[in-house]
């Protein structure tokens, strides 16, 4: 038998409480399992996202037992009797389970997350080696999935930080030997409210699902802002 203990918030009642569901579940069930279950045969007013179940769209992160996962990759046999699931902290609650992640996709959005390409393609392709290809691996995982930024405590208490998941999208692209806006993106993180607000807590880091680490992105983007200012400073000498 396991107890799901489930935040539970109305908009329309204005609080929030935790109610106990009871659950025999199979083996192998996961946390999303559980809350299909309880949806379907318990309390169909239950909210919460998934999409996939696959671990691909990122759509069920949320807190299960204080730390952030994805609810389909999730399975309740590594958890205790008593499972705890709660809507990823750092953003407003819609209900239940769901939260608003508009300033997610908005400091997404404002970092241009798209390959922009050099103005005089080739005439057939563009060239990577292996070793240049190799290091877009882990950014180009990112599911979007707002586990690290909701985990990162800079984040909790200034929402003009661009946050872990934008900063390792904007390394995925100054990286890539096929974006022809390097500077441009290095000058959008060289701030205070870019790579020189992360604290190096690495929550980011352990929260992720795809055991992506967005610390190291950082400290690259750190390593090419400094090169890149100093090299400036040198040329206007
Ligand atoms: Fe936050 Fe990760 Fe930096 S938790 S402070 S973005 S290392």
């Amino acid at each position: 038998m396991t107890v799901l203990r489930v935040f539970r918030y109305a908009p329309e009642e204005g609080k929030a409480r935790y109610v106990d569901y009871q659950l025999e579940m199979p083996a192998g069930a996961t946390v999303l399992d559980c809350l299909y279950r309880i949806k379907h045969e318990m309390d169909g007013s239950l909210a919460f996202r998934s999409s996939c179940r696959s671990a691909i769209c990122g759509s069920c992160a949320m807190t299960i037992n204080d730390s952030n996962r994805l609810a389909c990759k999730t399975q309740i046999a590594s958890l205790g009797r008593v499972v705890k699931v709660e809507p990823l902290v750092g953003y407003p609650v819609v209900k239940d389970l769901v939260i608003d992640m508009d300033l997610f996709w908005r400091q997404y959005r404002s970092i241009r997350p798209y390959l922009l390409s050099k103005p005089s393609p080739p005439e057939k392709e563009w060239l990577q080696s292996p070793g240049e290809r190799r290091l877009l691996d882990e950014p180009a995982q990112c599911i979007m999935c707002g586990a690290c930024s909701s985990s990162c405590p800079v984040m909790w208490t200034d929402d003009r930080y661009l946050g872990p998941a934008a900063l390792l999208k904007v390394w995925r692209f100054v990286a890539d030997t096929r974006d022809s806006a390097r500077l441009e993106r290095l000058g959008m993180i060289n701030n205070e409210f870019g790579v020189w607000r992360c604290h190096t807590i690495f929550r980011c880091v352990d929260s992720c699902p795809k055991s992506i680490n967005p610390t190291e992105a950082i400290e690259s983007l750190r390593r090419a802002a400094v090169r890149q200012s100093v090299a400036a400073l040198i040329r206007r000498r």
